[in-house]
């Protein structure tokens, strides 16, 4: 068996910086890159070059005017993957989309259409959206809840799968002379009444070249761990520590077991930044400089969304953390944990603005400290492979040039694709229609 080789994804998101630090202003990162195609075609063809899995596109749909400049203006994952899919032919491509202000039978139809026009590349990050502001965007909808926002998203998730195996692979005759287009025997309709959904079906698409694009999971509270262990291929996270990632990764795979699933199947796959230069203290130098290049109101507009947009303007920064309490609807609940945490040691505002920077694994070293580090975190069992941010260009370059041939050279990653399709290069099983007798599911997969 040949060594399992760890997985790589590019974060590109525009204008460079995803928490809105200051990064932006720096002359080398192109002021319309979120809105430029050719910047993302581009990344994705460097990505491609240097063998990633996949590129991933983030997203949410609502803003304020203190939001991350890149969230401010920016092109919408389908449209601008389905670009990209046009403008490269390996890679891997993730776009993300909302359960709670999406229709499961649109997600169906635009992913199973990414995966056709991209030959098999398609990949779903899964979310349930952090903003509660995201209801006034969508007619009368209302925010919910975590649990009915993960039940929503399973609903969601179960209606999109069933939706995907509405044609058998051969349901296609296509034969002229018998004037036959379709064996209407191999179409199926769903039926599905839920709590949330009522879908009748078929979906008007064939079966797409994976049948199952990858299923991508990033929510850490338990409700988002029980999704990713049901249904996803891959859990995203922010973990900082290998502990913390393997800890996640435990809990995650006790769950999948207990479902019936082999946690083998589940890709752990934590965020990652780097700042790379000669040395690690001149790495260190640039980290710093940039770091403090971020303002300080721009730190509070951020806090501000993970509270649903409580103005943060008006406190002492060196008093307690205001006893304010945070909307239980709202925000990422590891950072719940954190202010509850922080308000029991009596941190000031200024103290949780300064933790809020470390909020995923940041390296800042040397190329051959950085593939250490990597290479630390996968020995360990802590993470499958990992999803860098495309932050500074100049740490992208590095990055493909410099430590990628390390990681190549020690065996941890590969040098060539294998396989047609993102599932195939993941290692991941392939998906039988559900439909079909086993010995013409294998045929198809042949
Ligand atoms: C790498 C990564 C990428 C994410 N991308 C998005 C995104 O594009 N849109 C979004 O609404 N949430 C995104 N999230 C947030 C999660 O999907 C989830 O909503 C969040 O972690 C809150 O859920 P939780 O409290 O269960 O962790 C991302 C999280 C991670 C770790």
């Amino acid at each position: 068996m040949p060594r399992e080789l760890l997985k790589l994804g590019a974060v590109l998101i525009g204008i460079g910086d995803a928490s809105g630090k200051g990064l932006w202003r720096d002359p080398a990162v192109p002021l319309d890159a979120s809105v430029d195609i050719d910047w993302y075609v581009k990344q994705a063809r460097e990505a491609e070059e240097a063998k990633f899995d996949f590129v991933f596109i983030v997203d949410s749909q609502y803003i304020t005017p203190d939001f991350p400049n890149h969230h401010l203006n920016r092109l919408e994952p389908l449209t601008l993957l389905s670009a990209v899919a046009a403008a490269t032919s390996r890679i891997g491509l993730v776009a993300t989309i909302s359960t709670t202000y999406s229709e499961p039978f649109d997600i169906a139809r635009r992913l199973a259409s990414l995966d056709l026009i991209s030959r098999g590349r398609a990949g779903w990050n899964i979310v349930t959206s952090q903003d509660p502001g995201t209801a006034g965007n969508f007619s009368g909808s209302r925010h919910g809840d975590y649990e009915t926002r993960y039940r929503r998203a399973t609903e969601s998730v179960e209606v999109v799968q069933g939706l995907w195996h509405s044609y058998e692979e051969d349901a296609f005759t296509r034969d002229r002379t018998a004037a036959r287009f379709l064996d209407p025997a191999k179409l199926h309709r769903l039926d599905h009444r839920g709590e949330f959904f009522s879908v009748t079906g078929p979906l008007n698409i064939q079966r797409s070249p994976q049948g199952q694009p990858p299923l991508v999971q990033a929510g850490t509270s338990p409700q988002g761990r029980e999704l990713s262990a049901r249904y996803a291929d891959i859990a995203f996270s922010f973990a900082r520590t290998p502990q913390e990632s393997l800890d996640l990764a435990n809990d995650i795979r006790a769950r999948a077991e207990a479902v019936g699933r082999d946690p083998a199947e589940l890709l752990f796959i934590p965020a990652l930044s780097v700042t790379i230069a000669d040395t690690d203290e001149e790495a260190r130098a640039i980290e710093r400089a940039r770091t403090s290049d971020g303002d300080i109101r721009t730190a509070l507009a951020n806090l501000s969304r993970q509270f649903a947009g409580h103005d943060f303007n008006a406190y002492d920064l060196d008093a307690p953390f205001p006893d304010i309490v945070l909307p239980e609807a709202a925000g990422i609940s590891r950072f719940h944990e954190e202010i509850d945490h922080a308000k029991r040691e009596g941190a000031s505002l200024r103290q949780v603005l300064e933790t809020q920077v470390a909020t995923w694994l940041r390296i800042a070293g040397s190329p051959g400290t950085i593939a250490d580090t990597l290479e630390h975190w996968y020995e360990s069992g802590a993470a499958d492979g990992f999803n860098l941010f495309v932050q500074h260009p100049a740490d992208w370059d590095r990055f493909r040039a410099d430590v990628l041939p390390i990681l190549v050279g020690r065996g941890l990653y590969r040098d060539e694709y294998t396989a047609e399709t993102l599932r195939g290069n993941l290692g991941l099983p392939p998906v039988a229609n559900q439909h079909m007798r086993d010995d013409r599911t294998a045929a198809a997969f042949a």
